[in-house]
């Protein structure tokens, strides 16, 4: 697929087909996702592949809007321990984003169906999944981000708006 058609196509899914998505693509995704920018190149990202159908319930239960019948999850989540130091260390939030946009954007260049459900800052969901991960504080689940073949597919669109556009 182009990037262009792409970057239309990605819309939010919310129904799937029970297909399971094999290794190679799950690997593809990540591969993808690695790709991202972060700030001084710190890579403070870990990314948690759900595929174990009792912890995957756990985790769509533990975000708040994310009870949706896909049959993969990945938990992009930040170490802190890996961020910058000081009043930089929150750029994890930006690189952890940029890294699950490349998995949107992958998944949609694979056919998949995807969604993006907020974890972090949500302190409850966020702490849950943590546990569910059997994580230490260091890690901060950021997204939740559901996978698997489309059973619905939204129309691909831009929300252009000249508005928002500010040429200095
Ligand atoms: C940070 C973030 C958190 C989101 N959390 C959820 C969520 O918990 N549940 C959900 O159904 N959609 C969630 N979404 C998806 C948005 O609702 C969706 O992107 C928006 O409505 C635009 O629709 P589109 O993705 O089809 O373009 C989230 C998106 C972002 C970027």
């Amino acid at each position: 697929m182009e990037l262009e058609q792409a970057l239309l196509a990605r819309r939010s899914v919310r129904k799937f087909l029970p297909n399971k998505i094999d290794d190679e693509t799950i690997h593809k995704l990540l591969y993808f996702a690695m790709c991202a920018p972060s700030a001084c190149n710190k890579k403070p990202w870990e990314f948690y592949v759900i595929k174990d159908e009792e912890k995957l319930a756990e985790v769509k239960k533990a975000s708040r809007f994310s009870n949706h019948n896909a049959p993969l999850a990945i938990v992009v989540a930040g170490n802190t321990r890996k961020a910058l130091p000081l009043q930089l260390a929150s750029y994890w939030i930006q690189d952890c984003s940029s890294a699950i946009t490349h998995i949107l954007l992958e998944a949609t260049n694979l056919g998949l169906g995807s969604l993006w459900c907020g974890l972090h800052p949500q302190k409850r969901p966020a702490e849950r999944v943590r546990k569910i991960l059997n994580e230490g504080d260091h890690i901060v689940p950021l997204g939740l981000i559901l996978l698997g073949y489309p059973a619905e597919t939204p129309e691909p669109r831009s929300q252009y708006d000249e508005k928002k556009v500010h040429i200095i």
